[in-house]
């Protein structure tokens, strides 16, 4: 295929891409969104594999199958609530692959082999690609391992880290400097993914579990740039244009978080939040004689005068996969005439979206899930909020001026406001912020200890026997 059928195929694929993502930003047109870029990226691989500097289609055929058997084997497989480490293993992949793709070129171009010249857009391009995808590579690989469970979620703090990671990242930029200086070896260019692989480690094992959808993001946009600059590498319009927008995307999302949870991205990845836990004394402070236990029955009767219900859903509502439970009592409310919402925190949960995903996948309709600033104002007209499984996204303490708590200034659900208020969760533990919640010492609140699936099915029990 000549070189402008190419050019004119990449840009094709690039629009395709563009209008994509910006069909992915409302859940009506996600779907389509999607294909549309399943179909830019078919198309981009096609035209590459058709390009006249391939010149051995059986690996390339044979990885493309593996590829998408593995692929499909996932995406069946993996739960809903899995999807953020799903999301970090390929964030991973994609991080090592452009490494490895940009150290073969530079082995290719060194023998003189495809590539044309070894300048300095294709070395300086090179280094970002290495350091960027080694430090995915690896940060990743711990971001899936704690969501996993295979390493602990607690923030792994040692002492001197940051001078340590300091000094990690100077030897790679050093060696960066010496690859661009002196083009005649790729020894430095293996050294620099070596060390910043560590670096990658380094990085994300001192962040909590909790942390890991923003770390991901933030990953996620790096696997971005280290595609741009495997394109830059090979002179690849469609790779520098799709690895751009991913690590723009990527970027966009981490900042949304960080501003959702009122913490600066600096603070989400060295302040090693989610280390310390409310201690006792603290807890009794706050909690002491003051919880009230209700049991399905008598939630159900304040239920009974109810006219207007809000549910709030948090982590506890995924882990319970409660979201069908919540569906049938919905349902049920809704038959006696009750209104219902749902008020939907941007960080509640472990990922973006985690709550519209879940309960969309129960088949709750979209708009009855209320954002926070939409429903905020609508809570002293509520006459019940069920918070389910919601911790920190509910917490007054959030709106203390005290910087010394984790969620200080962060804007809540103001769930206390409603004139009942009903939370359901195990026990008292803290969420992941570990800070006692005096929600739930309120006057106006009433805790329903259980597992949220079950305690949501009882109290359905008790609504339709009313
Ligand atoms: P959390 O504050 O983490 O609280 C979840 C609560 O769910 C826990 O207190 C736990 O209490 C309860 N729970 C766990 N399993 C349960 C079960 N089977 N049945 C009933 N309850 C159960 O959750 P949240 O309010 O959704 O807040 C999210 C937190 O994650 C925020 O601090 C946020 O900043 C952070 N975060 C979120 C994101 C994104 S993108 N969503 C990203 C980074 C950080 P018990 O153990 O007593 O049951």
């Amino acid at each position: 295929m000549s070189s402008e059928y190419i050019d004119l195929f990449y840009l094709i694929s690039a629009v395709l891409f563009i209008v994509g993502l910006k069909q992915m930003a409302s859940p009506r047109t996600a779907l389509q969104g999607n294909m549309l870029g399943s179909a830019a990226m078919l198309i981009a691989i096609v035209v590459t594999l058709l390009d006249r500097r391939i010149v051995s289609f059986e690996v390339i055929i044979a990885g493309l199958v593996v590829g998408a058997l593995v692929g499909a084997i996932m995406a069946y497989k993996t739960p809903v609530t899995a999807m953020p480490q799903v999301v970090a293993v390929f964030n991973g992949f994609g991080g090592g692959a452009s490494a490895l793709a940009v150290g073969a070129a530079l082995e290719e171009a060194l023998k003189g082999g495809f590539v044309e010249s070894v300048d300095i857009q294709f070395t300086t391009a090179a280094v970002l690609s290495g350091i960027i995808g080694g430090v995915s590579l690896t940060g990743s690989g711990v971001a899936f391992g704690k969501l996993q469970g295979l390493i602990s979620e607690k923030p792994l703090l040692f002492p001197g880290r940051h001078v340590v990671n300091i000094v990690l990242l100077a030897i790679c930029i050093g060696l960066g400097g010496w690859l661009i200086a002196d083009p005649t070896s790729s020894t430095p260019f293996w050294l620099l993914v070596g060390f910043s692989a560590v670096l990658g480690l380094l990085l994300v094992l001192p962040i909590g579990g909790a942390d890991m959808p923003v770390v991901i993001s933030l990953l996620n946009a790096y696997s971005g740039l280290a595609a741009a600059g495997h394109g830059w590498v090979l002179n690849n319009s469609v790779l520098i244009i799709a690895g751009s927008l991913v690590g723009a995307a990527g970027f966009i999302l981490t900042a949304i978080m960080s501003k959702a949870m009122n913490r600066s991205l600096a603070n989400v990845m060295f302040a090693g939040v989610g280390a310390t836990s409310a201690s006792q004394e603290e807890e009794d402070d706050i909690y002491a004689g003051r919880v009230k236990s209700a049991s399905p029955d008598e939630v159900a009767m304040v239920l009974d005068g109810a006219r207007r219900v809000v549910v709030a859903p948090g982590y506890g509502m995924a882990v319970a996969q409660a979201q069908y439970a919540v569906r049938d009592l919905t349902d049920a409310l809704e038959k006696r005439g009750v209104e219902v919402e749902f008020a939907i925190h941007p960080v509640a949960g472990r990922m973006p979206g985690h709550m519209n995903v879940l309960l969309a996948e129960a088949d709750i309709p979209y708009p009855q899930l209320k954002e926070m600033d939409e429903i905020n104002p609508t809570f002293r007209q509520t006459d019940l909020v069920i918070v389910i499984g919601a911790n920190d996204v509910v917490n007054p303490l959030a709106r203390d001026a005290d910087p010394s708590i984790p969620i200080a200034g962060m804007p809540i659900l103001d769930v206390d406001q409603a004139q009942t208020v009903v939370v359901i969760k195990r026990s008292l533990s803290p969420g992941f912020a570990g800070i006692a919640n005096p929600l739930f010492a309120a006057d106006n609140t009433l805790m329903l200890f259980g597992d949220a699936k079950q305690m949501v099915t009882e109290l359905t029990t008790a609504v339709n026997e009313l």
